[in-house]
């Protein structure tokens, strides 16, 4: 089984690949949150900043993606990736936040299998790099996926990743396993199932139900049990030492962050979208949380930080 970690926008920027390899591991490639494609926005290393090398630890497979319907921009920005030493570049077709969706793009071009082969005709016809792609079941419909599965046949991608929900679910609502069936039966791409794998029960079921499926990726479930892929993968810490190795990986992310953010309002905020998810699976004085989550002071978040994981227990 091969284990990828979705792309999270704001959470999993490289800071956060670098600390989540080097404390938890276990992943094959780390997508990257999305970069538009823009006409106005220059190929600058302030647009590609996530992805230099400097900033990317270079025994980790990362996976840049870009989100856009229009080819040649693509292909520009995904060329000079490709010159920064990625191989694989990743076509996002899932975001389903209206504002993108109503401009065709995201999970917006899914009802659209024409605009995509052209699109795909421009993105495809430079051999510096490869593309995947990253989509939904549908807009609105699991049906439209299917003719976006005839289209991207065509075209020589390296994988194609299906969250398996229409955009208009959003995060929501159930995930449609027989949906995803038929449209994985119909793809002659290598494959990964993505959504709501947030226990290791939910990975042994959807094991069970998807047999064929060789590759998954972890998105919410990882980021609030980073342990979550080393135990599909069979190896298993122990609970007691789970505690003392979120605490440095949350150190890390806390000094990245400090270094990198002016102003303790803005660390702080970032620090508290962490504890969104790292709160599931540690048992704690619910009080402490409330405090850091209040918390615009640094050396004060730092102190109840301290308290919080001197006291916390990890819960499997
Ligand atoms: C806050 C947030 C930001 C996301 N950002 C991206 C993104 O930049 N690119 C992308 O392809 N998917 C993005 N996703 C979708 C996830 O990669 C993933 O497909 C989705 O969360 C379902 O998987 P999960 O149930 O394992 O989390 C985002 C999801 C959330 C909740």
């Amino acid at each position: 089984m091969k284990l990828f970690l979705a792309p999270i926008q704001g959470m999993t920027i490289a800071c956060y690949r670098n600390a989540f390899a080097r404390h938890f591991g276990s992943i094959d490639a780390y997508y990257a949150p999305f970069i538009g494609l823009s006409e106005t926005k220059k190929i600058s290393n302030l647009l590609l900043k996530d992805l230099l090398p400097e900033r990317n630890d270079s025994s980790i497979n990362v996976v840049p993606q870009l989100l856009g319907n229009d080819g040649v921009l693509f292909k520009n920005l995904a060329y000079a990736i490709s010159a920064m030493g990625y191989n694989e570049i990743n076509w996002n077709i899932g975001c389903p936040y209206p504002m993108v969706t109503g401009r065709k793009r995201g999970a917006g071009i899914l009802p659209y299998p024409d605009m995509i082969k052209k699109f795909l005709d421009t993105a495809c016809s430079d051999n510096s790099y490869k593309v995947s792609i990253k989509m939904r079941l549908g807009l609105k419909d699991p049906e439209e996926g299917l003719h976006v599965m005839e289209v991207l046949n065509e075209y020589p991608l390296c994988g194609v990743i299906v969250h398996a929900r229409t955009g208009e679910q959003m995060y929501t609502g159930q995930v449609d396993l027989d949906a995803f069936k038929t449209l994985a039966t119909s793809c002659k791409h290598e494959i990964t199932y993505n959504g709501d794998i947030s226990t290791y029960d939910n990975y042994l079921h959807i094991n069970s139900c998807l047999p064929t499926v060789k590759n998954i990726m972890l998105g919410r479930g990882a980021l609030s049990d980073p342990f979550l892929p080393s135990r599909i993968k069979g190896h298993n810490i122990p609970s007691e030492d789970k505690i003392s190795i979120i605490r440095d990986f949350h150190d890390d992310i806390f000094n990245y962050y400090q270094t990198q953010l002016s102003g303790d309002k803005h660390l702080s905020d970032k620090m508290k979208e962490l504890w969104d998810y790292l709160q599931v699976h540690i048992c704690m004085d619910k009080r402490l949380l409330k405090k850091i989550k209040k918390c615009h002071n640094s050396s004060q978040y730092t102190e109840l930080v301290n308290q919080l994981f001197d006291s916390a227990v990890w819960i499997e």
